[in-house]
């Protein structure tokens, strides 16, 4: 039996949707039985059945979106492989610079240390209020190749 993953992701403009997709992609790919899921459309979503969780959202204003937050409360993310990624505006220009200031003291805070934490470069706020595609593809299909070599 492949073990099971859950690829859960919460997404206001589709940055991390799209990862969330790619990423899921690829681990399926390396064997994975892999669920995505929209936080969106779970209301009381159980982690019971997944081996390892990946999780992915964005960030506005400063603020990871607070369902992502309440998300990363959740007790059964200490007991499971764990794997993190956010897509931001400032990891268009330094993905480094955005896990620090965004991922890294949430993470810290929920007590979790997960295998594999990154930004992402995501959607560019622009002029009356579009949304310009900033995300790379590539970056999360690398990101989940390595990480199916370590999820188990
Ligand atoms: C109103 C607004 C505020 C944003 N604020 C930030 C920010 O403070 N820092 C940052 O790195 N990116 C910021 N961004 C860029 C988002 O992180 C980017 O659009 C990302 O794709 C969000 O993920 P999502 O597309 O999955 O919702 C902002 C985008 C918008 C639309």
């Amino acid at each position: 039996m492949p073990e099971s993953v859950a690829v859960v992701y919460f997404s206001k403009g589709g940055a991390a949707a799209r990862y969330a997709s790619v990423i899921a992609d690829e681990l399926g790919a390396a064997g994975y039985d892999v669920t995505t899921i929209d936080l969106r459309d779970a209301r009381r979503l159980a982690l019971e059945p997944y081996s390892a969780i990946v999780f992915g959202t964005g960030v506005r204003i400063g603020m990871v979106y607070w369902r992502a937050r309440r998300f990363l409360k959740r007790k059964e993310l200490l007991d499971k492989p764990l794997a993190v990624f956010l897509a931001s505006g400032i990891a268009i220009e330094d993905p480094d610079k955005a896990r620090r200031k965004f991922l890294d003291p949430l993470l810290a805070k929920r007590g979790l240390q997960p295998i594999m934490a990154v930004a992402l470069p995501g959607m560019l706020p622009g002029s009356g209020g579009k949304l310009e595609d900033r995300t790379e593809e590539e970056k999360a299909r690398a990101w989940a190749r390595d990480l199916a070599t370590r999820l188990l």
